[in-house]
């Protein structure tokens, strides 16, 4: 494989570029496989190749002028309806396709900043309260922003604590949030006590649906005893919610690069909107945060809710809580293993019960088995999204998960070694700007000058480097004699 780092000085040939790209995803993980539980949601092969054919068709066009590609604003406005319909939005329910969650989310803590501007000027910082399980892209925003995200703890069942939350509003909160579900548990939280919360106290209220907006409407349609457990009211129904971002990308099963942000009325959909009228390039209007909008994503968003029709996201859903059903007992039946919280969606956090196998080192044996499974932590765990390729390969996996959790009962010892005890100390390491500081040092080396041509390091080679030596070390040695202390008779 080439590893030229300027740009070829005669164009190569298609087939010598194909021959390179395979290579390039040969690296990959197999998602193809369905060894993979995170990143990729696929339905079938069939829909990939009409997404595909769909995406390309307007692949060149740029949703940023809705004057000149009208087919992209009527597809655009069809999304956002058949969403707020599918929400049960309210007759003045408004809002804009993105290019993923983050930027749905970005949007609506800008759109609370702007809102609280104008309502509560007094307000100098606002701040916006989110359960600690929340996603990421909140402080994103509350960086690019200037708004102060407040880290609520959860309650004991991992859902947001309406309690906890009631004490933390103060003078600058602006708005609250909720997960349906949240990625690291698949638990839908108290929507409804918040959104009451949040209404007597005048603040908004956002509901990230990113994950589950296109899967929930159909779990609840399903009989009880399809279900893990019911969904708890999450969307417009509830009064008081004010937003909520959907990612037609995730179980919408449309092409990267879609997703939705969904506002009560359009008093908070305005305040997303920029528009710049003394630019010599002419007037300058924007409704998200990109500039150029491409059409794929957005005309793959329609074709996508269009070709699966309800009774497809139904049938898609039916088969997936079948799917998560067989897992959750699964793994209940895996001594010393148990599932973290009660999802009663197909996102689900392995983690050990007490006494049981040191969950990292269980999670080692399986990467090294070939499976791709994300790490939770505090509590440590497993994190499986499961998507309808994985009903093909449950009874390896499951087989696959009780060999190693028996492995590292009988060893106790090999959670003292590969990444296991690393993934451990990071997540308890007091000094989390130690950590921060090294993941932070690690981006800057895979984006740096140095680049170029290489791949990402590898996983164990990060986290060596994130955690000093000598705390390293010391907790090595701790794992041994915990280990051979839990060992004696
Ligand atoms: C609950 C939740 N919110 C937001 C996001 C962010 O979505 P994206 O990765 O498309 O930006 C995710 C991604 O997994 C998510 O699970």
């Amino acid at each position: 494989m080439s590893s030229s780092t300027a740009i070829p000085r005669e164009g190569r040939s298609h087939e010598s570029i194909r021959k390179t790209l395979g290579e390039l995803a040969a690296q990959d993980a197999d998602w193809r496989g369905h060894r993979v539980f995170s990143l990729v949601y696929q339905h079938t092969d069939a829909h990939d190749v009409f997404l595909k054919e769909v995406h390309s068709r307007f692949m060149s066009t740029n949703g940023l002028n809705p004057m000149a590609f009208q087919s992209l604003k009527k597809m655009e406005a069809d999304v956002v309806a058949m969403s707020a319909d599918l929400f049960n939005g309210p007759p003045g329910a408004v809002g804009t396709l993105t290019s993923g969650g983050t930027e749905s989310i970005l949007l609506a803590v800008l759109a609370y900043r702007e809102h609280a501007r104008r309502h509560r000027p007094w307000v100098l910082r606002p701040e916006i309260l989110v359960p600690s399980s929340a996603h990421p892209a909140f402080y994103k925003a509350g960086h690019l922003f200037g708004v102060r995200i407040t880290r609520v703890p959860l309650g004991s069942d991992f859902r947001a604590d309406v309690a906890a939350t009631r004490r933390r509003i103060g003078f600058s909160t602006v708005a609250l949030v909720g997960s349906a579900p949240c990625y690291p548990y698949g638990v839908v939280d108290p929507i409804s006590e918040l959104a009451e919360l949040a209404s007597k106290r005048g603040l908004g209220m956002h509901v990230d649906a990113c994950l589950g907006g296109y899967l929930l409407p159909f779990i609840e349609r399903l009989a009880p005893e399809e279900r893990l457990k019911p969904v708890p009211p999450w969307d417009f129904r509830v009064p008081g919610v004010t937003s909520i971002s959907a990612d037609v990308h995730k179980y919408g099963y449309a092409a990267k690069g879609a997703s939705t942000i969904l506002y009560r009325g359009i008093d908070w959909l305005k305040h997303q909107f920029t528009v710049e009228t003394d630019w010599c390039g002419g007037i300058y209007a924007s409704p998200t945060l990109a500039g150029t909008r491409p059409g794929g994503p957005i005309a793959a968003a329609w074709a996508a809710l269009n070709a699966l029709g309800q009774s497809g996201y139904e049938a898609n859903a039916r088969d997936l809580m079948a799917l998560a059903r067989k897992l959750v007992a699964g793994v209940n039946e895996v001594p010393g293993l148990t599932v973290i919280g009660e999802p009663c969606t197909p996102v689900l956090a392995i983690g050990s019960a007490p006494g049981g196998p040191a969950i990292n080192a269980v999670g080692d044996r399986l990467e090294s088995a070939g499976w791709n499974v994300d790490r939770v932590q505090n509590p440590a765990g497993l994190h499986l999204i499961l998507n309808p390729g994985h009903a093909s390969v449950a009874d390896f996996f499951l087989a696959d998960l009780a060999a190693a959790a028996r492995e590292v009962r009988d060893h106790p010892e090999l959670a003292a070694e590969g990444s296991a005890p690393l993934y451990g100390m990071i997540a308890k390491l007091p000094l989390r700007g130690v950590v921060r500081h090294n993941v932070l040092a690690l981006l800057q080396e895979m984006y740096g000058p140095d680049a170029a041509g290489s791949s990402a390091p590898a996983t164990s080679v990060d986290l060596d480097g994130a955690v000093p030596v000598m705390v390293r070390q010391a907790l090595r040695v701790w794992h041994r004699v915990r280990s051979r202390l839990t060992a004696l008779p």
